[in-house]
Formats: structure tokens, C-alpha cells, sequence
């Protein structure tokens, strides 16, 4: 469990100002969370990401997420999403800087495709050269190198072998 490990860890060390910050940072998270998903149990708030954790059942008991485990997950994304959209955004706009036509190029997509309207999901398959942009971006500046991965089975390979479970950087 993300927040608890993360709160027990940061309990068993020295108790220094910083860890009691991460504690109480950490305790406010889980407040906030909480009190958000008891809100959305009432029925209230609309269909977005939230509400589909919500609504997932397991694949084997049907059973819905506890509290907890929809917790874990939005704290998920919020660490995963957060670095990793403001990083791109951030390069993005570096890019179309440094290259204005593109930029026009982009903006004109943008404009024919949303005009004056809040985007809506349906309006993604269409903004397909913002989609290269962004691809392209992250081509350029990829914010990870490498991935670890362990493999299902034994696997043969040019420099060697790996064993079943065993594992690597690709
Ligand atoms: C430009 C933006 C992003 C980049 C470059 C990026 C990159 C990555 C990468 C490389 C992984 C590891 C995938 C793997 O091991 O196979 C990952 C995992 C993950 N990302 Fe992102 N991410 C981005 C945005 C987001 C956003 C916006 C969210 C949430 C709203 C998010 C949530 C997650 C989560 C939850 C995982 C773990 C998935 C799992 O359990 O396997 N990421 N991301």
C-alpha cells in the first residue's frame, strides 16, 4: 500500500523537521482523498477518471475497490502524472519556440479542430498533428531512458542468456 508503506517508512526514521514535513504532507494527501472519494460515494461529480477507479470491479470476484486501494491508485497517477505532463508541457513549449512554423502549423489544427469549444475526448483521433508534436517531443527528450523489465520466460540473447524471472534494463 503506497500511502501507508510510505507513511510507515517515513515514521521509522529519525525525526528529523523534513520527515515530519513528508508525514504531515503525507497525511493531508490521504485526508484529501479520502474526503474526495467519501463525496463522490454520496453520488455526486461527474464521469472522469475518478469515477471509472470507482466503478472498476475485480476481474475474478467482481468485487468494487476499497477506499484504500482507489486512494492508492489516484495517488498513482497524481505522482505519475504530475512530473511527466509538466516535464513534456515544458519541452513542448521549447520546441515550438524554437520552431514557429510548426508551431503555426499546430495552432491552425488546434483552432479547426476545438475553435472555441472545451476539448473533449472525442476531439483527440482528430488532433493529429498535435499528436506528432507531442510524440515528437518526447522522441527528443525522452524523460526515460530505460524501463526495467523481467522476462516470463527464459530468453535467449545476442550477449547471453537470461533466466525466467530474472530481469533487466532495455
Ligand atoms: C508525458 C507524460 C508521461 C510520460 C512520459 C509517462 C511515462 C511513463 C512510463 C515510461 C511508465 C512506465 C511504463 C512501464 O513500466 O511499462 C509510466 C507508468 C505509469 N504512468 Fe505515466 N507517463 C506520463 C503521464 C502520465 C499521466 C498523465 C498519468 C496519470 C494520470 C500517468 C500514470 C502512470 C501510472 C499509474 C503508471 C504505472 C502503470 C503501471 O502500474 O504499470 N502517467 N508512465
Amino acid at each position: 500500500m503506497i500511502l501507508s508503506t510510505t507513511a510507515d517508512r517515513a515514521e521509522s526514521l529519525v525525526s528529523i523537521t523534513t520527515n515530519r514535513r513528508l508525514q504531515a504532507a503525507l497525511r493531508e494527501l490521504h485526508v484529501f482523498l479520502r474526503e474526495m472519494i467519501a463525496k463522490r460515494r454520496t453520488g455526486h461529480g461527474e464521469q472522469d477518471l475518478l469515477s471509472i477507479l470507482m466503478e472498476t470491479k475485480h476481474e475474478e470476484t467482481g468485487d468494487p475497490m476499497s477506499d484504500v486501494e482507489v486512494m492508492e491508485e489516484v495517488l498513482g497517477m497524481i505522482i505519475g502524472g504530475h512530473e511527466t505532463s509538466s516535464s513534456a508541457l515544458t519541452w513542448i513549449w521549447y520546441e515550438l519556440h524554437q520552431n514557429p512554423a510548426i508551431q503555426k502549423q499546430l495552432f491552425e489544427e488546434i483552432d479547426s479542430v476545438i475553435g472555441g469549444n472545451a476539448i473533449t475526448l472525442a476531439d483527440m483521433p482528430r488532433l493529429r498533428y498535435t499528436r506528432m508534436v507531442i510524440e515528437e517531443t518526447l522522441r527528443l527528450h525522452p524523460h526515460f531512458w530505460f524501463e526495467n523489465r523481467n522476462v516470463a520466460s527464459d530468453v535467449e540473447l545476442g550477449w547471453g542468456a537470461i533466466a525466467q524471472g530474472g530481469g533487466g534494463c532495455v
